[in-house]
């Protein structure tokens, strides 16, 4: 039995408690919330996925609002960071400094010198790290890479990749909307489909960015749409932002066009993915309906389990998303294309 000890019981972190809940080697030994309100079985927190969040009685796992119980708590093998991203690293650092493997949300960390410091302190501590890049569990973005790699349907020509979200006004103080504390678009929400294009793509040669401040949702940028320039590539595109009105749903979205045929995934639709290939009729693939929070909490407990390396969504590539929001950050500064090494 693998024992988990939960830091932070807003949004993500109940969708993770589901997940752990649908699993038998393992137990939520501790819960850990800074506020005492977000222990108890609540069901007003929100958030911008519609994942089904499963709180049944848990009222005989050990609550606390002190993570430092967690981090001291010999029994606990995982820490899981559900946690804003301001903390990730801090909490990285000292959950390593106990001996504890550490699951921790995207973005990785706020900069890329918090990012460097948490695959540091997992290093020298021997216990295993891995970031919450959820999408590369995904089946409609599986069913594309499976599809860009087969080349069943030829080379891809073009993909544009979307993730509109509304405001998040919804966090706990707001700290989404602190782009000092992680709260900004590109960084929290567009990271999801930079981390996409390089997992699909690899690294483009150079890149261009504009982005947009809204300042009625804060200094951050809060809008971002990105050209990705890929030699002998595909034409890339990546959308993304906060910005969508009234009741515009969320929408995560991937438009891919290959030589024979034209993927659709539109989180709007039902079914999602169609795939229009030429000269037949359009397709709406049978795929597996899984939750990929599951997936990827799965696979990293195999990982401890079986001793073996996380090879899927490293702290590597994790720090390497980060990277090029950066890079994208400084292309929209300068107004100018950049060139990736
Ligand atoms: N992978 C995804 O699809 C996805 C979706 C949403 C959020 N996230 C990421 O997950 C992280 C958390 O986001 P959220 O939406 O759950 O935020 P949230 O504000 O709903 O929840 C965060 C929780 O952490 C608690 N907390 C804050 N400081 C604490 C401390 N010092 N000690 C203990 N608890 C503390 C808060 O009280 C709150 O309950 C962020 O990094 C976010 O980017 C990922």
């Amino acid at each position: 039995m693998i024992n988990i000890g939960l830091i932070g019981f807003g949004f993500i972190g109940r969708i993770h408690y589901s997940c752990y809940s649908n699993l038998s080697k393992v137990k939520i030994f501790s819960i850990c919330d800074e506020d005492i309100e977000r222990l108890k079985n609540r069901k007003d927190i929100q958030g911008n996925i519609n994942i089904e969040q499963n709180i049944a009685d848990f009222s005989s796992i050990k609550k606390t609002t002190i993570p430092d119980e967690i981090f001291k708590d010999p029994q606990i093998q995982i820490v899981d960071l559900c946690i804003p991203t301001f903390l990730h690293c801090k909490y990285t650092i000292k959950a390593a400094e106990s001996g504890k493997h550490v699951f921790c949300e995207k973005p990785m960390a706020r900069n890329i010198k918090e990012a460097q410091k948490m695959i540091d302190a997992c290093k020298s501590n021997g216990t295993k790290l891995m970031i919450g890049h959820v999408l590369r569990f995904w089946m409609e973005y599986l069913f594309l890479k499976n599809a860009i790699q087969s080349v069943r349907y030829g080379n891809l020509i073009s993909i544009v990749f979307t993730r509109l979200s509304p405001t998040p006004k919804w966090s706990k103080n707001n700290w989404f909307l602190n782009s000092k504390l992680g709260g900004e678009a590109i960084l929290d929400l567009h990271i999801h489909d930079v981390d996409a294009a390089l997992w699909l793509l690899g690294k483009p040669k150079l890149i261009f960015a504009q982005g947009k401040i809204k300042k009625s949702i804060g200094k951050g940028i809060n809008y971002v749409v990105a050209n990705y320039l890929y030699e002998n590539g595909p034409a890339c595109t990546l959308e993304g932002g906060w910005i969508i009105e009234g009741n515009f749903p969320f929408t995560m979205e991937f438009l891919a066009t290959f030589e024979n045929a034209t993927i659709l995934y539109d989180s709007r639709n039902k079914p999602t993915l169609c795939v229009y290939e030429k000269d037949k009729q359009p397709v709406y693939p049978n795929i597996p309906v899984e939750n990929a929070y599951q997936k990827e909490i799965e696979y990293f407990l195999n990982c401890i389990e079986k001793n073996k390396n996380v090879e899927e969504s490293t702290p590597e590539t994790s720090l390497e998303a980060l990277k090029f929001v950066y890079y994208e950050k400084f292309s929209i500064k300068k107004g100018k294309t950049i060139k990736i090494k």
